[in-house]
């Protein structure tokens, strides 16, 4: 499944990072597969080998490559864990970290790499980000306070007046962030069962360590799989990890905080695939730490997709990556993150690929199949409903976190335009109930003007027999996908919870969709929660539509599988809605299996019986999205970490069949 990053790997290596961002210098002497070969791919060279980086927990799990065993010995020599745990005593003191009168942004782990993005260095070092970089490794380690901060910590009373002065929550930050008051008082969990207690256990054991500082969690440790690349640190995989890390008792804000960092990082590289060069804002699928036996450097080694089946870049990445943002400031109070040059610069990269002017006509996002989530194909090309849900909660977020300053009033104002056009659309468009399938059963097709009722020019015939038997009197569900003559009427649990979450959802949607999964409970939630889509593509369908891919035959994986991650979002969804008890069912079923099976990443068959053909032992989303259920059941506080008020500004678009029919 893995193959060798080859042109995806950073173009420049750490000494010439420097060079500007487009600069062709140095690429005609120095391809990267010359400069970073990678373990895993097939060309490793005995002079300058990257090896996965070894946590002295994780060593076990690292596939049996062939590596050197020097650069073995080295790179597992450079994440000690003495160092790593006195390394991370001094980095924690998040917010504490110094900033100059100019506002200039505190280093990273005192080491911070630029990221290219700021090639404009000029633009770079007005923020007074580019010298915070260079500072000397270590610098403001020393000057940062030992202690963590508390849940919440107020870090302008914790720093120097001097600091004081300086980091400041932005306005809009501190305006919209502070709905978090209620988490203080609340019981905070202990550690719980044995089956908590070994998930907390496993979960530490798959970090990441880069540069001594933990940066990630590896996305699965089976000692009896090929890693494939489940070796490295997925964007997608790490929020579960990282809302753990910010929602446990001794709170580890650190880890979300360099990871933050260094995706941002990576983000600056130049993204090549074969001669195509990706969009300035692409935040990476995924990262690996490799040790450079020449450099006697550790060193990231990314992937945009280039190397993902399918070659398809995570449009997934860079709204997660956001979101993740928020709820880290959320918890921490931290705003000095969000507030750096280098990180606002980030964000308006991610979100200027999903606001530039184009063809389209609505305000949903057109994808290739296999960008999120589900990576790879499974029909969901178009304008699919996790993305969608995602782009939403993203711009919300992104509101809150974004500093008004230069041109950001004009984005904001942009973000603001484009939320009020998308939730109509989708809350229109998507919806589906009962009434709705009458309607759409019953459409007139070839309607002219703007007063057509099927917009979409939708042929009724094409929906499907077992939507009819599916869909509940009470209840309702966001459908998968609409576009042109096409509704993808399969459930697709992350873009509806997550529409729950971030208020897409009006609250009569969000109480009709738990009321659908309740109705619905067998085929949603079967035996092992949850299903990622409903139903599976069979025989002809599933030949056509996924290209007969065997991984994804009918109820396994991507295509009607179970998949434990999944738990955390309906406990959110549940806990949003008033629903508990829906979520301590759910949380109940994946206790009896869950961890005496290993910890999949997913089970096959109709309702979730069989561990998945091809599913990874401990993953790592398996047992941090079952830690963050348990502990958003067990302090339904810390929901608002993550989740969003009903947006009151709004308005509700009409789901009545309309006049002109
Ligand atoms: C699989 C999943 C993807 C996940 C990755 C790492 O490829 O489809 O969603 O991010 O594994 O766990």
């Amino acid at each position: 499944m893995y193959e060798s990053p080859g042109e995806l790997l950073p173009k420049e290596s750490e000494s010439d990072r420097a060079a500007p961002r487009n600069s062709s210098a140095g690429t005609a002497e120095k391809s990267p597969r010359e400069s970073v070969p990678v373990v895993g791919g097939e060309d490793v060279s005995v002079s300058q080998v990257l090896v996965p980086s070894v946590s002295p927990e994780n060593a076990d799990s690292l596939p049996s490559l062939p590596v050197p065993a020097a650069a073995v010995a080295m790179s597992s020599t450079s994440s000690e864990p003495q160092d790593a745990e006195a390394a991370l005593k001094s980095s924690s003191s998040l917010g504490s970290e110094a900033l100059d009168a100019n506002g200039k942004s505190p280093s990273e782990f005192g080491e911070i790499e630029m990221p290219e993005q700021n090639g404009d260095s000029s633009d770079s070092a007005k923020d007074g980000d580019a010298e915070a970089m260079e500072k000397p490794s270590g610098l403001v380690e020393e000057e940062a306070s030992p202690e963590k901060p508390s849940r919440k910590a107020s870090f302008c009373h914790d720093a120097s007046d001097n600091v004081k002065a300086t980091i400041r929550p932005c306005p809009s930050l501190s305006a919209n962030l502070n709905n978090y008051d209620s988490m203080e008082d609340a019981p905070l969990p202990a550690n719980g069962s044995p089956v908590m207690e070994e998930a907390w256990e496993r979960l530490n054991k798959s970090y990441v360590f880069y540069k001594g500082k933990p940066v990630g969690t590896l996305a699965a440790m089976d000692p009896n799989a090929d890693a494939l690349n489940y070796n490295q640190v997925f964007v997608r995989d790490f929020v579960p990890s990282g809302l753990a890390c910010l929602m446990k008792k001794d709170m580890e804000p650190e880890i979300v905080k360099n990871f933050l960092l260094k995706t941002l990082h990576l983000q600056g590289w130049e993204k090549r695939i074969d001669n195509f060069t990706l969009g300035e804002g692409v935040m990476p699928a995924s990262f690996k730490v490799g040790f450079d036996l020449q450099d006697k450097k550790e060193r990231l080694v990314a992937d945009f997709g280039g190397s993902a089946i399918g070659r398809v870049a995570p449009v997934d990445s860079g709204f997660w990556w956001i979101i993740l943002l928020r709820s880290y400031t959320k918890c921490t109070h931290d705003y000095s993150l969000a507030d750096l040059p280098v990180v606002q610069k980030g964000m308006k990269l991610i979100l200027n690929l999903c606001l530039s002017d184009g063809f389209d006509t609505f305000p949903t996002l057109l994808c290739a199949d296999g960008c999120s989530m589900i990576d790879r194909r499974m029909g969901v090309y178009g304008y699919p409903i996790e993305i969608q849900a995602l782009f939403y909660f993203a711009l919300r977020c992104a509101q809150q976190l974004l500093k008004p300053e230069r041109d950001g009033k004009e984005l904001i104002e942009r973000i603001d335009k484009r939320i009020m056009a998308l939730s109509f659309h989708f809350r229109k468009y998507y919806w589906m109930d009962h009434t709705q399938l009458n309607i759409i059963y019953r459409y007139k097709t070839e309607e002219y003007s703007d007063t057509a009722v099927n917009k979409f020019n939708v042929i009724p015939e094409s929906i499907p027999d077992w939507v009819f038997d599916f869909m509940p009197l009470r209840g309702g569900y966001f459908i998968g996908n609409v576009s042109p003559a096409r509704m993808d009427f399969r459930w697709f649990l992350v873009g509806n919870c997550i529409a729950i979450l971030s208020s897409l959802a009006t609250t009569a949607q969000a109480t009709a969709i738990m009321e659908l999964i309740e109705d619905r409970w067998e085929d949603l939630i079967g035996e092992m929660p949850l299903k990622i889509t409903y139903p599976a593509l069979e025989g002809h369908e599933w030949r056509i539509v996924t290209g007969c891919d065997p991984k994804n035959t009918r109820w396994s994986y991507h295509n009607g599988g179970s998949w434990p991650v999944l738990l955390w979002l309906l406990t959110a969804a549940c806990i949003k809605t008033g629903r508990p008890q829906t979520a301590k069912r759910a949380i109940e079923l994946v206790e009896k299996r869950l961890a005496k099976d290993g910890w999949p990443e997913y089970y096959d068959g109709r309702s979730g019986r069989y561990i998945g053909k091809q599913a990874r032992k401990y993953q790592t989303w398996s047992i941090s999205g079952y830690l963050i259920a348990k502990l958003m059941i067990e302090n339904p506080a810390n929901i608002s970490i993550i989740s969003f008020e009903e947006d009151k500004k709004i308005s509700k678009p009409r789901l009545t069949r309309s006049t002109s029919f």
